[in-house]
């Protein structure tokens, strides 16, 4: 019943963007050379509604999802967002709601996505400084308005909160101790995340990544920090402080790929199943979902789809794969 891979694996999370659209053009996702004013986003009618993203999910969990993440583009741009996140919080054999933002949008939005069931939070921080925030995420909003999202989110009942930092060479690799000393004293869990090459517009190089191993020398130079099991199904290796002061997280997705674990499928904002990350093919949902057919017939081309997989494109990158036709991270979310 519960699909597999041709890899052996199975299929345990799904990654749902809900736009495509974002108050922020990071310089690794969404560079505004690409993603400027005549920019052609997707348009209302193309989006997947509530109730079609709600139907997929309960057919997923009877394929073995026991996992959803909510991410854009920016997910608490898309109008309503506390209403499906109320209607996926209803859905059985569903543990586990997360969502990924930018922030900029928590301090009216945390205390709504609460009540409507939402469990966990996961934040984008990749720098401390003003200034440098404004170079980074390309956007008129302040960092003031993302460390306020910050504490709404605590205000609003969320435990503790991940943050997600994206280092590059040369642009924030100067702040890794000022990042975690940060996330200590806030009792969050920081991870830091290597450069990815996805898509085909961020300029990726090898040389702006700052391999995990090297930030784990540096936070040894500060900390006495020590490895925790993860499950085979982690993307972040992590270590606790010895001093009781919490964990910190390395997302080695260069120079430590972890597709032998990937359980992940990711549903883009107009209804594309990718089953990769640095997918080129998708598979078109939305028009399957929308001409008639019923649940065994969504929950049996789901299966043949997921059982012919055999994704691993962290494990086989080489100097010619960043160029390969991708999509987008905007498109499908982190
Ligand atoms: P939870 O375990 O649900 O807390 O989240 P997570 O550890 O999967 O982390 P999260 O969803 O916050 O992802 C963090 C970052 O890891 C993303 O923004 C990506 O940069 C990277 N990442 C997540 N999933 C994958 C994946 O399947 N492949 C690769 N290459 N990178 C990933
Ligand atoms: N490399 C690594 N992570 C990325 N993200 C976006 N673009 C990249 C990239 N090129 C991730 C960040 C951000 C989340 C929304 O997506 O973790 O927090
Ligand atoms: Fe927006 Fe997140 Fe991409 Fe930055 S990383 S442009 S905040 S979707
Ligand atoms: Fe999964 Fe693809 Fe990431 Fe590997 S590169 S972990 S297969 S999403």
């Amino acid at each position: 019943m519960e699909p597999r891979d041709t890899l052996g694996r199975p299929l345990k999370a799904l990654r749902i963007s809900v736009t495509d659209r974002c108050n922020f053009r990071c310089t690794y996702c969404m560079p505004k050379e690409v993603f400027g004013p005549d920019y052609a986003f997707l348009p209302r009618e193309a989006l997947l509604s509530f109730e079609e993203i709600t139907r997929l999910v309960r057919v997923f969990t009877g394929l073995g999802v026991t996992k959803v993440r909510l991410t854009g583009g920016e997910p608490l741009m898309r109008r309503e967002l506390p209403a499906l996140v109320r209607m996926l919080a209803g859905v059985p054999g569903l543990e586990d709601l997360a969502l990924t933002t930018n922030g900029a949008l928590l301090p009216e939005l945390a205390p709504a996505l609460k009540a409507a069931g939402l469990r966990r939070l996961t934040m984008s921080l990749d720098t401390l400084r003003p200034e440098r925030f404004r170079a980074i995420s390309d956007t008129d909003l302040p960092l003031e308005r993302v460390l306020a999202g910050l504490e709404a989110a605590r205000a609003a009942g969320f435990g503790p909160v991940k943050l997600n930092c994206v280092l590059k060479r040369g642009v924030n690799d100067d702040e890794i101790l000022e990042l975690a000393a940060f996330a200590r004293e806030g009792g969050h869990t920081l991870r830091f995340i290597e450069f990815m090459d996805v898509g085909t517009t961020n300029g990726w190089q090898m040389e702006a990544v700052v391999p995990a191993a090297q930030v784990r020398r540096i936070l040894e130079s500060r900390w006495p920090i020590e490895p925790l099991e993860t499950g085979e199904d982690a993307v972040a290796r992590t270590w606790r402080y010895r001093d009781g002061q919490g964990e910190i997280g390395l997302i080695a997705s260069v120079t430590a790929p972890f597709c032998r674990g990937c359980d992940r499928a990711r549903l883009s904002a107009e209804g594309r199943l990718y089953t990769c990350l640095f997918a080129g093919q998708s598979l078109d949902l939305k028009t399957f979902l929308r001409s008639g057919h019923g649940d065994a017939d969504l929950a049996a081309l789901l299966a043949f789809h997921w059982k012919r997989r055999g994704d691993h494109y962290s494990e086989i990158r080489h100097g010619a794969t960043p160029n390969l036709p991708k999509v987008e991270m905007s498109r499908i979310g982190g």
